[in-house]
């Protein structure tokens, strides 16, 4: 049967990224002693008080359509929050309730670009951008974030790449993979090349809570008609299976993504939303807890792979992934996560995943306990020390 042109461009390299991630938890869930640390999912609970108040919004039947674009409630608290956070006048019109940021990238793409225009991303990336980019139609141009730069943006080739079909950059900030903030002044030049050229911004904060001290530079206050702002609730309060997140933006924007949310997502369950009230009230506490353990967990890993030979571990800014360097193993970084999983059944994920600046880079999520972030440490290790066989026969013969 016929399938669409969509189907083909949104099977991308992001897709294949996670082929061993996704054998990782299947074989996790079958009960084998499979340690994944090749997603951003943070191993600690979703705080009590928002899993009661969901448990209690079931039980009083709150289970019916909503309106498509969030209770007001809930869009009015997103809305007080963000203009707390970035000094930006909004309102519940600026705001609407998605499935997550995923969701709301999906979204704003398909509003801001279409076949025959040019959206710039910066690389590395999150493996989803290329396809949620692509959807659209428009062909996804990427300005490079060099490793021996630490991974912030070229600016020089950011001005350069933009060209009269571009309509939009999307970026992320905190970065994933690499955690690099992005600074005041990285803002401000970006900033003013939108300005200078009409281009929509298009600002993932997912990982907002996970900066430095939960404060970041943002540029929603200076441009409002051209900065869209997405987050949710995933990381910040461990909440990623909630799917609660959204988009701010231009009040004519959010009228256009109602619209796709209308035939796409119909309302966010109510059980849900009433929830993240809970969960935002209480942000401040949760997104400390959440830096609290994240920072932790980012000292023990460089601890323990510091002096691995042939690695170099590179210690982010913000969030809970850490890039390292494996081409002193003489693997590449799709080997290094194939070979490891098989031998040692440690999952991480192939740099190369996020883009070409990645490649030979592995991305370790560290948001885990520390047991289990030391022994994924020693398997690495073994793994190095006796090659990808003998260390697979070790651990079976250890049990
Ligand atoms: C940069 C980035 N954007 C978006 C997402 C999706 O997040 P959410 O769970 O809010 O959909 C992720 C998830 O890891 C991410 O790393």
């Amino acid at each position: 049967m016929y399938f669409s042109a969509l189907v083909g461009r949104i099977r991308g390299d992001g897709a294949d990224a996670w082929v061993t991630h996704y054998e990782a938890t299947a074989a996790r869930d079958r009960g084998e002693d499979v340690i994944v640390l090749s997603v951003g999912d943070p191993s600690i609970d979703t705080p009590a008080p928002v899993v009661d108040r969901a448990i209690e919004r079931l039980r009083a039947g709150d289970t019916h359509y909503t309106p498509a674009p969030g209770r007001l409630a809930l869009r009015e608290a997103v809305a007080r929050a963000h203009a707390a956070r970035t000094l930006q006048a909004v309102s519940a019109e600026n705001v609407i309730i998605l499935a997550g940021t995923q969701n709301a990238l999906f979204v704003a793409s398909l509003c801001v670009a279409g076949p025959g225009d040019e959206v710039i991303s910066f690389d590395p990336m999150y493996p989803t951008y290329a396809a949620t980019i692509e959807v659209s139609g428009a062909r996804m141009v990427r300005v490079r974030q060099p490793a021996e730069q630490g991974f912030r943006p070229d600016l020089a080739n950011l001005a350069a790449l933009i060209s009269p079909r571009t309509r939009a950059i999307f970026f992320a900030s905190p970065n994933n993979p690499s955690g690099v903030v992005l600074s005041e002044s990285e803002l401000t030049t970006i900033g003013k090349l939108a300005e200078r050229h009409g281009l929509w911004l298009i600002a993932d904060e997912v990982y907002a809570g996970l900066a430095p001290g939960g404060r970041q530079p943002s540029l929603a206050e200076r441009l409002p008609e051209q900065v869209v702002t997405l987050g949710s609730l995933s990381k910040s309060h461990a909440m990623t299976g909630w799917r609660c997140g959204w988009l701010i933006g231009p009040r004519q924007l959010v009228f256009h993504a109602e619209s796709i949310a209308m035939c796409m997502l119909f309302g966010l369950p109510g059980f849900i939303q009433e929830a993240a009230l809970v969960a935002l009230a209480m942000a401040p506490e949760a997104e400390s807890r959440i830096r609290d353990f994240c920072q932790g967990r980012r000292e023990l890993l460089l601890r323990a792979l510091q002096d691995v030979a042939g690695l170099r571990p590179c210690p982010p800014e913000a969030g809970m992934f850490m890039l390292v360097d494996v081409r002193g193993t003489g693997h590449s970084g799709r080997e290094f996560m194939r070979a490891l999983y098989e031998s040692q059944r440690v999952s991480v994920m192939d740099g190369g995943a996020f883009g070409r600046e990645t490649e030979g880079f592995v991305r370790i999520c560290f948001a885990t306990d520390e047991a289990t972030l030391l022994e994924a440490c020693r398997r690495i290790r073994v793994f190095l020390q006796d090659g990808p066989a003998n260390a697979g026969h070790e651990r079976r013969a250890a049990g």
